[in-house]
């Protein structure tokens, strides 16, 4: 069950944080993997037998040298996961000196519509894709709208992909994250308080969601956006009411 045997798996943002726990997981589960990051990652892909191609997923051209290095190297391509991203906080709206909206637009929307094309080009009659969206798709904040309105459109992109290549046997599926333990989350006690299990999400637990949307085992699950939250958007917990009110 969940065996990814054989598989060819290539990850973006494996550098650390979600990706380089889901490269964990996966090569734990059997799969060759090839680790793709902006940051240097050669130690970490050979610490779990796998491989590391250094990529800017905002150039097309590296994310399809970095697909097509796996398909040279293992002689195929079965899983592509796009979660490489990136944050700037304290962006806003009215700031019109920012260059921060085309910045995240290039690296979370493109680089992610670069993964799946590239992607899907070498799968053949077969794969899965599994783009990593936000929580923010939902949910939205004072100074990180061009994350938020970056994040967003992967839910949608996800279903346009899960429709178009279907007939080619490819499931495209999108996780949601909430607040989780790596570099880029904001590890605070409003996080915490935030959720009704009291803490924020570890790495390793968005890498089981992506290793089930990843595996064979969801063959029905296709242009679904998991939203692995602990609950949080089920509403505000007894400790985020009692902060509230202290600070009366
Ligand atoms: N941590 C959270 O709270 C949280 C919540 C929701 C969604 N996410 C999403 O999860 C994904 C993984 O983030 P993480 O939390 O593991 O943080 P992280 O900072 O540990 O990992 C992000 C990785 O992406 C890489 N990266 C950034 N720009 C890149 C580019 N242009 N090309 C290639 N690699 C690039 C970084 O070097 C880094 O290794 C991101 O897409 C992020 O938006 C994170």
């Amino acid at each position: 069950m969940f065996s990814l045997d054989d598989k060819v798996a290539v990850i973006t943002g494996a550098a650390g944080g979600i990706g380089f726990a889901t490269a964990t997981r996966f090569a734990a589960a059997g799969a060759r993997v090839v680790l793709a990051d902006m940051a240097d990652a050669q130690a970490k892909a050979t610490e779990i037998g796998g491989i590391f191609v250094r990529t800017d997923v905002s150039v097309e051209a590296e994310v399809e040298a970095l697909m097509q290095r796996a398909v040279d190297e293992h002689g195929r391509l079965d899983i592509a996961v796009n979660n490489a991203g990136m944050m700037i906080v304290g962006n806003r709206i009215m700031d019109e000196e920012s260059d921060a909206y085309r910045k995240q637009f290039e690296v979370n929307v493109m680089g992610v519509i670069y993964g799946i094309r590239q992607a899907a080009k070498r799968m053949g009659t077969g794969g899965a894709i599994v783009n990593t969206a936000s929580l923010a798709f939902q949910r939205s904040g004072s100074g990180i709208s061009g994350y938020v309105i970056s994040k967003a459109p992967i839910v949608n992109l996800t279903r346009c992909a899960a429709i178009e290549l279907a007939p080619q046997g490819i499931r495209v599926n999108a996780i949601c994250p909430s607040t989780t333990d790596t570099a880029m989350g904001w590890v605070n006690n409003y996080a915490r308080i935030s959720s009704p299990l009291g803490r924020v999400a570890r790495p390793e637990e968005m890498a089981a969601v992506i290793h089930f949307l990843a595996s064979d085992d969801a063959s029905w699950v296709n242009g679904e956006a998991i939203v692995a939250d602990g609950a949080i958007m089920c509403g505000p917990t007894p400790a985020l009411q009692a902060a509230a009110n202290a600070a009366e």
